[in-house]
């Protein structure tokens, strides 16, 4: 491997080797403190990590190739707001959102932090001015149609879904896909008078996005609405282009470029989720990210969360051949979480090529996957138990609800604990045999009950779902996610990948029509042919 020296190569490869052999549970058997001395606490969450082939010997060969590739001076580079997305030429200063101050690490350019501050006012001041708006409107806004895609929905739609209260007066429609099923039904269900219509794009040239922006204009005048481009708003770094879309400048509240559009949560991107969760627990929110900042900067590599994630997942994926991860959130709340933790992840390592442009010899991105408990356990959790991969999966709980149904509280929980335990433990023909309701059993049904065990998981814990938690919570994910391209060596900041299809559709599209003298063209064979076959039952 390029980025691991040789001989650090064949330390892992031994480890990994002896992991597979010793197993997860002989552990805990020869370590009664495993459980204590792999849980790392950080405010509300508690993060168990001693079911996995966690080592204090693994997490010192992993710290020793932190030092050998600089992790330490990566971690600076990133808040100092070098250019570590190199070929965007740009930072990512994200984490300036959460905390303009920066954690006292000096910025490489001082202008930053005050775009910082200025975007945050500016969020801050248009919040209360629709805020008041919505107000003295004659009929009330029971209906808000957020409008983005990707990065420019997923962590608002999260926010939003987490932290709103039950009740329902307020409801956000998320448009992103282009599917006019998905535009016409939310649109049979709102009035124009009663709905807020908010465009999302960093760019403010993503083809989904102007189109349904567009087509809900259209319908928002045909239904009575006076002129669209006057009451709708854009969030976007690029002002210009939605000035030229046709909206108007006061109408549209800006975030800086540095700012990835998977990291934009932060930002005024959230501007819908935060006029139903209001702006206090919008700040909360920011607050508990930039306490995970902290402990990421200034915690030791040993007992710090996002570098030992991202350790066990380059373990995982490059010692165990583990192609996917699973996470599991026991919290409806948090439905969205997978969605949003997926593109964040495979958006920004699933690459093929080094920082410095040649090609990558390690697996990078692993698939995320996932879904919430219970419901995944009538599912997915056959091949999670039984299946041949190994999947590294995560548990994800929350201690306290915020409902009343405490007896459902604490089976969701009993579940969620169930399963790492019986991932873990496995079941042999003696577990089979003693059970009672089990002795008539033929040898064929035994062998069919037998769990191997020895799956890892990992366990999150947060007191409560609260904006500071959950805050946290992405935050860690998101420097795990830095930590695991470091530990790979690649830019996790661009997405170039997405380019190719984007382009390739838009040459497709006029091909589509009935009437379109197609000329020859470059696409394969299986193209041509499935475009006839659209047309003619188009
Ligand atoms: O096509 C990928 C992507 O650029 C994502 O990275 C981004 O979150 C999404 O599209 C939406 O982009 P925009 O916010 O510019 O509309």
């Amino acid at each position: 491997m390029a980025s691991i020296p040789e001989s650090l190569h064949a330390r892992l490869q031994n480890a990994a080797a002896d992991d597979q052999e010793l197993g997860i549970k002989q552990r805990f058997v020869e370590d009664a403190s495993r459980a204590e001395r792999f849980s790392i606490r950080h405010e509300q969450l508690y993060f168990d990590f001693s079911k996995t082939h966690i080592s204090v010997e693994l997490l010192e060969l992993y710290s020793e190739y932190a030092e050998k590739i600089g992790f330490k001076g990566k971690q600076q580079e990133l808040f100092q707001g070098a250019l570590v997305n190199a070929t965007e030429e740009r930072p990512a200063l994200h984490t300036l959102l959460r905390d303009p101050d920066n954690h006292g690490v000096a910025l490489l350019d001082d202008q930053v932090a005050k775009q910082a501050r200025d975007s945050l006012a500016q969020f801050k001041q248009s919040f209360e001015r629709i805020q008041k708006n919505l107000g003295e409107r004659a009929t009330p806004v029971t209906d808000i149609i957020h409008i983005g895609i990707g990065g420019s929905s997923l962590g608002t739609q999260l926010l939003f879904e987490a932290l709103r209260d039950f009740d329902e007066t307020k409801r956000i429609h998320f448009i992103g896909n282009i599917d006019g099923h998905q535009l016409a039904s939310v649109l049979s269900a709102c009035k124009p008078e009663s709905t807020l219509v908010i465009g999302v794009s960093k760019t403010f040239s993503t083809a989904e996005t102007l189109q349904n922006i567009r087509s809900v204009g259209q319908w928002y005048e045909g239904n009575g609405g006076a002129d669209f481009l006057q009451s709708v708003f854009a969030v976007t770094a690029n002002a210009n282009n939605a000035k030229q879309f046709g909206v108007p400048e006061n109408n549209t509240v800006t975030f800086p470029e540095w700012v990835g559009g998977r990291y934009s949560v932060w930002s005024a991107v959230s501007l819908s989720a935060a006029l139903v969760i209001g702006y206090q627990r919008f700040t909360e929110f920011l607050a508990g990210a930039a306490a995970m900042d902290e402990h990421f900067l200034n915690t030791p590599l040993e007992n710090n969360l996002s570098f030992v994630a991202a350790a066990m997942d380059h373990y995982y994926c490059n010692y165990f051949s583990a192609g996917s991860r699973a996470i599991f959130a026991y919290d409806f709340r948090l439905r969205s979480l997978v969605d949003y933790l997926q593109q964040l992840e495979t958006e920004s390592n699933g690459k093929d090529r080094q920082v410095d442009g040649t090609q990558v010899d390690q697996l990078t991105s692993p698939v995320i996957w996932g879904g919430v408990g219970t419901n995944v356990q009538h599912s997915v959790f056959q091949m999670l138990h039984q299946g041949t991969s190994l999947i590294p999966a995560e548990f994800i709980l929350v201690a306290r609800p915020d409902h009343d149904l405490s007896s459902h509280h604490q089976e969701l929980l009993a579940n969620g604990l169930a399963q790492p335990a019986a991932l873990l433990a496995g079941q042999n023909v003696d577990d089979i045999e003693r059970q009672d309701r089990t002795k008539d059993l033929t040898e064929l049904a035994i062998n069919a009950k037998i769990f191997s065990g020895e799956r890892p998981s990992t366990t999150i814990l947060l007191e409560s779902l609260t904006a500071r938690s959950l805050g946290a919570l992405l935050a860690y994910y998101e420097q795990r996610t830095y930590s695991f391209g470091v530990l790979c060596n690649i830019n996790s900041f661009d997405q170039m990948g997405v380019e190719l299809g984007k382009r390739l559709a838009k040459e497709l599209q006029p091909m589509l029509s009935k009437n379109a003298e197609n000329e020859p063209s470059s696409f394969d064979a299986s193209t041509l042919r499935l475009i006839e076959e659209v047309i003619s039952k188009g």
